[in-house]
């Protein structure tokens, strides 16, 4: 299958990295091997998030100026075999253009069924980089007004470059809250200012937040909520309803 998806949002701290990970372990769950690259140059975590921090020696900038191969800067999570990780260079100077990243990423995604892509907030250049090699893209958004207008430009910018297959998670949802902030009238009115199709609504569940921050998340796949199995699923085109209503 060797599809490329890019988790992107205009606005940060909306949970990219908190969906990379649960969902390539939804993925893993069903199956699948999954090369997750971290895409956010000079601020990287996915390495944090998955306890993997302390066996990265090379980064993605390292395999392209030759200082270690494609293969030498990918490594197996060692808590799950079906799990990899290419790391974002530690500093912005290293960033990597997009036709660079595009090369290798084509270079290396033929041993993985899934490879999914971390990239920085915005619109800017580390973001341009980040889409280049993918043939689709998740759009993370909050339920507020300024989350979703980032959405949009997220969107615009993503058709500008020629992908068109992007689907719209809502995350770290509550509906007490949203009603109360009371920015829409339902969630329906959310979808339609973002003009994107919702793929999964993620509900605000701090032990999502536990265990990432922990670094836990390819210890147990049965502890990442079960709307992202049901994001793995419908990515893989089943048609299942969404599990989360709020
Ligand atoms: N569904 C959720 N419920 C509760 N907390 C969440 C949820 N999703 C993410 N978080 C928390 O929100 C914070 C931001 O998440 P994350 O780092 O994944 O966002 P990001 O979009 O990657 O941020 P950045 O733009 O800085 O890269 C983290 O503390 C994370 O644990
Ligand atoms: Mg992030």
């Amino acid at each position: 299958m060797n599809d490329v998806i890019v988790v992107a949002s205009g606005k940060g701290g909306t949970g990219k990295s908190t969906v990379c990970i649960c969902l390539s372990v939804a993925l893993i769950k069903q199956g699948k091997k999954v090369l997750l690259i971290d895409c956010d140059c000079g601020m990287r975590g996915l390495d944090i998030m998955l306890d993997m921090e302390q066996d990265l020696l090379f980064d993605a900038s390292d395999a392209v100026c030759g200082n270690c191969t494609f293969q030498e800067a990918i490594y197996q999570s060692r808590n799950n075999q079906n799990l990899y990780l290419m790391a974002a260079p530690f500093d912005t100077e290293n960033e990597l253009s997009p036709s660079v990243f595009k090369q290798l990423v084509r270079a290396v995604k033929g041993s993985f069924d899934f490879v999914i892509i971390d990239s920085p907030a915005g619109i800017g250049s580390g973001f341009v980089t980040a889409a280049a090699p993918a043939d689709s893209a998740l759009i993370v958004t909050n339920a507020e007004p300024t989350s979703v207008r980032g959405g949009v430009k997220v969107r615009q910018k993503l058709e500008a470059m020629g992908i068109e297959n992007i689907r719209l998670v809502i995350n770290r949802f509550d509906r007490k809250v949203f009603r109360k902030l009371g920015f829409y009238r339902d969630l329906d009115e959310v979808i339609d200012a973002t003009q994107t199709r919702l793929i999964a609504l993620v509900p605000f569940d701090i032990r999502i937040s536990v265990i990432m921050q922990r670094g836990a998340a390819g210890l147990d796949p049965d502890a990442i909520n079960p709307v992202f199995d049901c994001l793995a699923l419908r990515l893989e085109g089943e048609r299942i309803p969404l599990l989360f209503k709020g």
